[in-house]
């Protein structure tokens, strides 16, 4: 099938459908001008995850972890949603039942005005103090190191789901309903390798959703889905509404 066909196949389910299920990933937002993490340039080739991503990591340096998240914050306050991200919102707005599920944690669905989302991997905007739970949002660039909790002075730590951590129960309850209940699901630049993300697409496909995946490059699920389309996010996902 030629992308042009791909593309004009999932714009006629779209544009019927009354329940759509999106899950994104790092590559609709490098076309903002956010890094991904795997790739050529991908973050994970210069910085080592458990160094960084991890709460052992951050047990052994808080100070280490909050001066990376501090320079990803610096470089996210200067991003802005693109095409990608809006016509998402254009869709939540046309659709009955709509579900974003994103592994982001960059703040740019929201921005763009998504209001029915699962952030599964956090937001880098929010901490959670590290003895008394509360999450707050702080959009603090650069953010104080070391962060203290304005209720109980306990150290803060990003609200992000790091290596080795379970995703929030809700979240993935929220996540997995839409995934069995959607008529179509929008797989969105993930490299589909970082679980539970990458079990999303077989679960809706199981439950009889049609699956299309839109990426740059073809990916380890592409044979799995009933449509792979390669390009960019910015240039790809305007054109199933247009
Ligand atoms: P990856 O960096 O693993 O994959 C990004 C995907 O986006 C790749 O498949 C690229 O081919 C694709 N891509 C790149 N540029 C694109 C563009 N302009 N348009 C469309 N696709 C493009 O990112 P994720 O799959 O999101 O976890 O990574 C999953 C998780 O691993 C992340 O949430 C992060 C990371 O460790 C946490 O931070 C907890």
């Amino acid at each position: 099938m030629t992308s042009s066909s791909a593309i004009r196949e999932l714009k006629e389910k779209l544009a019927t459908t009354t329940a759509l299920t999106v899950l994104t990933g790092a590559g609709i937002s490098a076309d903002s001008g956010v890094p991904t993490f795997r790739g050529a340039e991908g973050l994970w080739n210069n910085f080592r995850p458990e160094e960084l991503a991890s709460p052992e990591a951050f047990a052994r340096n808080p100070h280490l972890v909050w001066e990376w998240y501090n320079w990803r914050r610096e470089l996210l306050a200067t991003k802005k949603p693109n095409p990608a991200h809006l016509t998402l919102v254009e869709l939540e707005r046309r659709v009955d039942n709509f579900w974003l599920i994103t592994q982001n944690v960059d703040d740019l669905h929201p921005s763009a005005g998504t209001q029915r989302l699962s952030e599964i991997h956090g937001n880098i905007w929010k901490v959670r103090c590290t003895q008394c739970g509360q999450v707050t949002v702080n959009r603090d660039v650069p953010i104080a190191i070391l962060p203290e909790c304005s209720t109980c002075r306990g150290l803060l730590r990003p609200h992000i789901v790091w290596f080795g951590e379970s995703l929030d129960p809700e979240d993935l309850q929220k996540s997995f309903e839409a995934l069995r209940t959607c008529e179509v699901l929008l797989i969105i630049g993930t490299s589909g390798v970082v679980y539970p993300a990458a079990s999303f697409g077989p679960v809706a496909k199981d439950h009889g959703a049609f699956v299309a995946e839109l990426n740059l490059d073809p990916t380890p699920r592409s044979d799995l889905v009933d449509v792979a389309i390669q390009g960019r996010a910015k240039d790809l996902v305007p054109q199933l509404i247009s």
